[in-house]
C-alpha cells in the first residue's frame, strides 16, 4: 500500500485521545510517563499504595477517598459522599479521560501543592486496578 496512505490509514483507527478504560488510561500514562522521564521502567502498585496515603498538606488521597477505595468515601470538608474509588468497587471509574484529568489535577494541587507526575498517576492506578473484591 503508498505510504501515506498506510499512515493515514493508522491515525485513523488510532483510538481518539481520551481512554474510556482503566487499562486504556495505563497505557496512556505509560506513554507520558516515558515521554517525561526517560528513565522510566514501568509502574509499581507498591509505590501507588504509598502516594494514596502519603500526607501532603493536611489531608491524603485517602482523606477522601477512604483508607480502603473500594469503600465510599466522604468529603473531608464537605461531608458529601464520595464514590468508591476502585474500579472492582465502581466501574464507571477511570472511563472518562478528561474526568480523570480533571480530578488529578485539582486533588494532588490540594494535597500536594503540585501535580502529580504521569508516573505517579499510574502508580496510582496500577495499584487500584490491582484490588480485588
Ligand atoms: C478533599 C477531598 C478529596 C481529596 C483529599 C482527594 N480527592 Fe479525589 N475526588 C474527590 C471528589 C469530590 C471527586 C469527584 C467526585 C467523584 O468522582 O466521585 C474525586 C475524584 C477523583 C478522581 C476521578 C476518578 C475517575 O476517573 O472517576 C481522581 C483521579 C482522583 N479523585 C484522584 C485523587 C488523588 C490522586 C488524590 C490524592 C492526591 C485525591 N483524589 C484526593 C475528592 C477528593
Amino acid at each position: 500500500m503508498h505510504k501515506p496512505t498506510l499512515i493515514l490509514l493508522m491515525l485513523a483507527m488510532a483510538p481518539a485521545a481520551g481512554a474510556t478504560t482503566p487499562a486504556g488510561q495505563l497505557a496512556e500514562f505509560a506513554a507520558a510517563a516515558r515521554s517525561e522521564s526517560p528513565g522510566f521502567k514501568g509502574f509499581s502498585a507498591a509505590r501507588g499504595e504509598r502516594l494514596f496515603s502519603q500526607k501532603g498538606s493536611d489531608w491524603s488521597c485517602a482523606s477522601c477517598h477512604t483508607a480502603d477505595p473500594r469503600a465510599a468515601g466522604r468529603h473531608a470538608v464537605t461531608g458529601k459522599a464520595i464514590e468508591p474509588f476502585a474500579p472492582v468497587a465502581n466501574p464507571k471509574r477511570f472511563t472518562d479521560a478528561a474526568k480523570t484529568a480533571k480530578w488529578f489535577k485539582r486533588n494532588c494541587k490540594d494535597v500536594f501543592s503540585r501535580e502529580c507526575t504521569a508516573t505517579e498517576k499510574g502508580d496510582l492506578l496500577t495499584w487500584l486496578t490491582s484490588l480485588n473484591r
